[in-house]
C-alpha cells in the first residue's frame, strides 16, 4: 500500500493497544530487512531516517526507496524524519513527502524549544505527524551526543504539548541512544510524564532496553519506540563476518542478502518484544 501518515500509525496502534517500532534506515538493505519483518508480524510501523544518514542519498532517494518497497506491503507504514535538529531538516523532509517528522530542540532552553517546535508544527501541515522532544536523551548516535543530557520534567509536559501542538512526545526517562546495555526505563518517572501528557509518548534508544521493559511500554502510553543501533550492527556484522571468513570474498550480493536476513531477524524480534500479544 502507499505510505500512510504517521497519524494513521498512531491511531491504529492506539486502537489496537500496540506499540509501533520505529526503525532507522540508511540504505536499501536496511529498508528491505525492515519491511520483510513488518510483513511477517503485521504491526503498523515507522521507517525513519535522521539527517546524519542522508549524507549519501538525500531525502528524495530515501522516499523513493521506501515507497517502492512498501507498494507491495499490506501493513501500514509511515516514513518519519528522526531527530530533525533544524527547521531546515523538517522543511526538506516535508518537501520530500515524508509523512511524519520530528523536531528536536531539546538541548535549548525551555522557551526556545517551545518556539522552535511550534514553528515545526507550522511546517508539518495537516496530515503529517509531528514528534517533539522534552528533556534531552543521552548517549551517542552516529557520533552525535548531547552536551547536556537531562530527564523530562513532568511539570513542563502539559504546557509544552499544548503550546507546540505536537502529536507525540519523545521523553527522556532513563532511555539512552546507542550501545547502552545498562540503560533502564524509570517507570515511576514515565508514569508521571504520562499523567501529564495529552498525547502518546515516544521512547528512543530501543536497542539498549531489555525485552521485559519493552513489553511493558504499551501500558504506559508509549506508542512509538525507536531502534537503530541493533539494525546497523547486524548489517556491519554480516559484512565483517564474511570478510573474516574469506578476505577474497567478492559476492557482494550474497553478503548483502545475508545482511538483509540478519536485519529482518532483529526487527522481527524487537516488534514481538514490544507487542508480546501480537
Ligand atoms: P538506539 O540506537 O539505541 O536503538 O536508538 C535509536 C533512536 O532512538 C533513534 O532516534
Amino acid at each position: 500500500m502507499p505510505l500512510v501518515s504517521g497519524l494513521d500509525v498512531i491511531a491504529e496502534c492506539t486502537t489496537r493497544g500496540l506499540v509501533a517500532g520505529a526503525f532507522n534506515t540508511t540504505n536499501i538493505e536496511t529498508t528491505m530487512g525492515i519491511v520483510d519483518a513488518v510483513e511477517r508480524v503485521g504491526v503498523p510501523t515507522f521507517i525513519q531516517v535522521a539527517p546524519t544518514n542522508v549524507k549519501l542519498s538525500g531525502y528524495e532517494y530515501v522516499y523513493d526507496m521506501v515507497a517502492r518497497r512498501l507498494a507491495t506491503c499490506p501493513v501500514p507504514v509511515a516514513l518519519h524524519l528522526d531527530h530533525g535538529k533544524s527547521l531546515t531538516a523538517v522543511e526538506d523532509a516535508v518537501a520530500a513527502r515524508f509523512t511524519s517528522v520530528m523536531i528536536d530542540d531539546s538541548e535549548s532552553p525551555y522557551d526556545t524549544n517551545v518556539a522552535t517546535s511550534a514553528k515545526a508544527r507550522e511546517l508539518a501541515v495537516p496530515g503529517i505527524a509531528l514528534e517533539a522532544e522534552l528533556g534531552s536523551i543521552g548517549g551517542k548516535e552516529d557520533d552525535v551526543s548531547p552536551e547536556h543530557a537531562s530527564t523530562t520534567d513532568p511539570a513542563q509536559v502539559r504546557d509544552f504539548v499544548q503550546r507546540v501542538g505536537c502529536d507525540m512526545l519523545a521523553v527522556s526517562v532513563g532511555n539512552v541512544h546507542g550501545h547502552a546495555p545498562d540503560a533502564r526505563i524509570d517507570f515511576d518517572l514515565l508514569t508521571k510524564v504520562r499523567e501529564e501528557s495529552p498525547v502518546p509518548l515516544v521512547v528512543h534508544g530501543g536497542s539498549g532496553l531489555p525485552a521485559e521493559q519493552l513489553g511493558r511500554l504499551a501500558e504506559f502510553g508509549v506508542v512509538k519506540v525507536n531502534v537503530a543501533s541493533d539494525l546497523r550492527n547486524a548489517m556491519i556484522r554480516a559484512f565483517g563476518e564474511a570478510y573474516a571468513a574469506n578476505p577474497h570474498e567478492n559476492s557482494l550480493i550474497r553478503v548483502s542478502l545475508d545482511a538483509v536476513a540478519a536485519i529482518t531477524d532483529v526487527v522481527e524480534q524487537r516488534i514481538r518484544q514490544l507487542n508480546p500479544s501480537a
